[in-house]
């Protein structure tokens, strides 16, 4: 997929801020930390465009990428950076904030093509699987990708994705993404996978 145009339009702190019109929206969600940014900024070729840190909880706002593609089904679109959940150090109040924030705009945007879950590859975590519950309770089957697979050895990947499927309950193998943003694994599977969504 050749990216023609990606750019940072806009850092939206309530919903009231999101963009209005018709333009499809892909949400990018998961724990802080997991490689949201760095996969948006795989996925679109640029580096630095989203902000990637080490210190995670560092997205706190909805931040949303205009993006045109070469490919003529995939059509203008938006990606949003949603901030990571489940850190703990982020303060009560910060959370109280987001959570909110991020919660209220995967129920309730009209825009909203795919969302996009990150977990990560040597780490299942209940607490993804209770994402994947909360989301199929608002009736949204997400795409899930499996982050940071190059620091799978060659030895543990089989059993590290399969342990990864049995935490989250995810019945189809083949369904789960690895991703690597160092190795670009993964890229052309995302991008399929998000235009099957345009097409369905
Ligand atoms: P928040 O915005 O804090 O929620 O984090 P995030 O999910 O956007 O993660 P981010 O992309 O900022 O990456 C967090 C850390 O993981 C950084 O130190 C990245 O360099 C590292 N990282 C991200 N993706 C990969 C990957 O595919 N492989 C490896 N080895 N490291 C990665
Ligand atoms: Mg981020």
């Amino acid at each position: 997929m050749k990216i023609l145009r990606a750019e940072f339009i806009r850092s939206c702190l309530t919903t009231e801020q999101l963009p209005s019109g018709t333009i499809p929206e892909f949400a990018f969600a998961g724990r802080s930390n997991v490689g949201k940014s760095s996969l948006i900024n795989t996925l679109l070729q640029r580096r630095g465009l989203a902000k990637v840190s080490r210190t995670p909880g560092k997205t706190r706002a909805l931040n949303l990428f205009a993006v045109s593609t070469d490919d003529p089904t995939m059509p203008h679109c938006h990606i949003v950076d949603l901030p990571g959940y489940g850190y703990a150090k982020v303060s009560k109040s910060v959370r109280a904030q987001w959570a909110p924030l991020v919660e209220g705009y995967l129920a309730n945007r009209d825009q909203l093509l795919a969302v996009v879950l990150l977990v990560e590859s040597r780490v299942p975590r209940e607490q993804d699987g209770d994402t994947i519950a909360w989301l199929a309770s608002i009736g949204c089957s997400p795409i899930v990708v499996a982050t940071k697979a190059d620091k799978l050895k060659a030895g543990e990947r089989v059993g590290a994705l399969r342990r990864l499927c049995d935490v989250l309950a995810i019945q189809n193998r083949e369904a789960l993404i690895p991703f690597s943003s160092v190795t670009k694994e993964g890229r052309d599977r995302l991008w399929a996978a998000l235009l099957l969504r345009v097409r369905t």
